[in-house]
């Protein structure tokens, strides 16, 4: 699916496999391979609900970019771009996709503001989520190397349903957090309180 994949948008300054080459420098092997995985289920997400391949691709690629980046990384960057003061008290797993999203513009100058949100977004999701944001927070979830009790059953659901799934998973998360008695980030309820609720 990724073979034939050629940008043409120029929303990155670069080819698919020079965008590859600059992430695949970013992160461990194994985490890299993560990112391919997910870009593949971004493609097929994104030919099933009809949202662009290349945005889809350049979302997917990017965005566990800053994952591995230290603490001291990522709260100068809190400063230098004057975000919510709040994030101070969150870590690695809330910074690598809000803050992070802030290095994929500035390192990689990608400035397509769906990708950033979608970036933004793939953690805890939000409770205003483009489709581009929904595929690239379930192509996280469900990427083939994924295994997790319900994983078949949420992977079906994504090309079923896409606002369903961003639901399952987000009830699915939370409910383990809960178990794990670790503080919730108060995004995460809103986005359960506005996809994973019967209305
Ligand atoms: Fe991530
Ligand atoms: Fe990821």
């Amino acid at each position: 699916m990724t073979d034939k994949l050629i940008y043409t948008q120029k929303i990155f300054t670069g080819s698919r496999e020079l965008l590859i080459d600059k992430v695949s420098q970013a992160l461990s092997a194994k985490r890299f391979e993560h990112v391919l995985r997910v870009e593949e289920m971004a493609l097929q997400l994104a030919e099933k609900w009809h949202v662009d391949a290349e945005l889809a691709s350049i979302a997917a690629l990017t965005h566990d970019y800053a994952k591995e980046r230290s603490d001291e990384d990522f709260l100068r960057e809190i400063e230098k771009k004057q975000l919510d003061r709040d994030l101070i008290n969150w870590g690695n797993n809330i910074w690598h996709g809000v803050v992070g999203a802030e290095m994929v513009k500035d390192e990689l100058g990608i400035a397509h503001e769906d990708i950033l949100n979608a970036i933004r977004q793939h953690t805890t999701g939000a409770t205003v989520m483009t489709k581009l944001s929904q595929i690239l927070y379930m192509a996280d979830y469900i990427e083939a190397g994924r295994d997790f009790p319900g994983v078949e059953e949420v992977r079906t659901l994504a090309f079923d349903d896409l606002a369903a799934s961003v639901g399952w998973q987000t009830a699915h998360t939370l409910t383990f957090l809960l178990t794990q008695k670790v503080t919730i980030y108060p995004g995460t309820l809103l986005t359960y309180n506005t996809w994973s609720v019967d209305k």
